[in-house]
């Protein structure tokens, strides 16, 4: 399959719009932010939780799609327990027990999942109205989202300011940018939480999607979804994504760890060699439409979630269920449970460091 860039010639205008969204519970104001580029891709982003609720992208005939899942209302995004496009802080994925220790202090975090920490706790960053910024830059467009959390905030010591960047720019390319800073040594994972559906979002599952990994290892779990700490070779396992395999082809095969977490629901370890730079992590591609995504970026792991706790009973766009595997998310990540597993990469970031990291949603269509 050749890829292509989404036609150039499609989209007309470049720029970003701004408008009001709604009103939380809590009286705080949102609003939405609507970036559209010549490469006929658009991508709509709420200050609620750096949202990215929408991405309409062209297939091989012109015809748009949005290919993410989301609601269309702020009360929906604000009971969402899904993490539908959310930005994902303090820590993506999990950490046992809620608990680590730190320079000889233990400490205690929110626990939100069966008595694990789960994507930052309570109320993330997923639920935070980032401040927003637009700016257009030669033929880019994009936003600069800025949030600060308190000392103590879902029991992370410190206070961390986040800044994360979204600039989509004219070959259709998502670039998210995140960096952080803190006052006291504290671990940080960010993550954007997109769920995709090529064919478009309330068309159906995300089982007949072709996916490629560039991963020949991947952190096998226990019942609650924790790293065992063992790097596994995927070589002759349903978890083999070296070449592109249908996403549904083995997901019912009779192995423990499919079985352990319903599906896939598992974090990649890159295959990057020493490099620190920007790496393919994941090709995913509907065949039907051609639409794809390349998924480049500098983290170490993907945790790659077929949404096999979607269940068809919360309502999205249009009033469509999001549905038992309706929408597959692509998670670039350090390892789910690092401060406690000495071996994998270090996610703690001290005072005077900036935590830097980069992903590249590359939005394309395939012949
Ligand atoms: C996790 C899942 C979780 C989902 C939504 C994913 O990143 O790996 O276990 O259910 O997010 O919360």
């Amino acid at each position: 399959m050749t890829a292509r860039s989404t036609n150039p010639s499609r989209g007309t205008s470049t720029g970003v719009r701004r408008e009001p969204f709604g009103t939380t519970g809590d009286g705080r104001l949102v609003e939405r932010f609507t970036l559209t580029s010549v490469s006929g891709v658009t991508i709509a982003v709420l200050s609620f939780g750096g949202v990215i609720q929408s991405i309409l992208v062209p297939d091989r005939a012109g015809a748009l799609a949005d290919v993410t899942l989301g609601y269309d209302t702020l009360p929906e995004y604000e009971k969402d327990k899904s993490y539908l496009g959310a930005l994902v802080g303090r820590y993506a994925n999990r950490i046992r027990a809620g608990r680590f220790s730190l320079d000889g202090r233990d400490y205690t975090l929110a626990q939100n999942a069966g008595g694990n920490h789960l994507h930052g706790g309570m109320r993330g960053f997923n639920k935070a109205v980032w401040s927003v910024e637009p700016f257009e830059e030669s033929g880019d467009v994009g936003l600069v989202l800025q949030h600060v959390s308190p000392d103590g905030d879902e029991g992370y010591p410190g206070t961390l300011t986040s800044r994360v960047t979204y600039r989509l720019t004219a070959r259709g390319e998502l670039v998210i940018d995140f960096f952080a800073t803190t006052d006291t040594p504290t671990p940080v994972n960010l993550t954007q939480h997109a769920y995709f559906n090529l064919a478009g979002s309330g068309s159906g599952d995300i089982l007949g999607h072709v996916l490629e990994l560039n991963a020949s290892r991947f952190t096998p779990v226990d019942a609650t979804l924790i790293p065992t700490g063992e790097l596994r070779s995927v070589r002759g396992s349903p978890f083999d994504f070296s070449t592109p395999e249908v996403v549904g082809a083995r997901i019912g095969a009779d192995d423990e760890q499919l079985r352990l977490a319903g599906g896939y629901d598992h974090n990649f370890v890159l295959d990057r060699g020493a490099a620190a730079d920007l790496t393919l992590a994941a090709r995913l591609t509907d065949p039907v439409s051609g639409r794809g995504v390349d998924i480049h970026t500098t983290e170490p792991g993907m945790q790659f979630y077929t949404g096999n706790f979607l269940d068809g009973t919360v309502m999205g766009k249009g009033g469509i269920p999001h549905r038992y595997r309706s929408g597959l998310a692509l998670e670039t990540q350090h390892f789910p449970n690092s401060p406690n597993e000495t071996a994998f990469p270090s996610t703690i970031l001290r005072p005077g460091e900036e935590h830097r990291s980069r992903t590249i949603y590359h939005f394309v269509v395939r012949d």
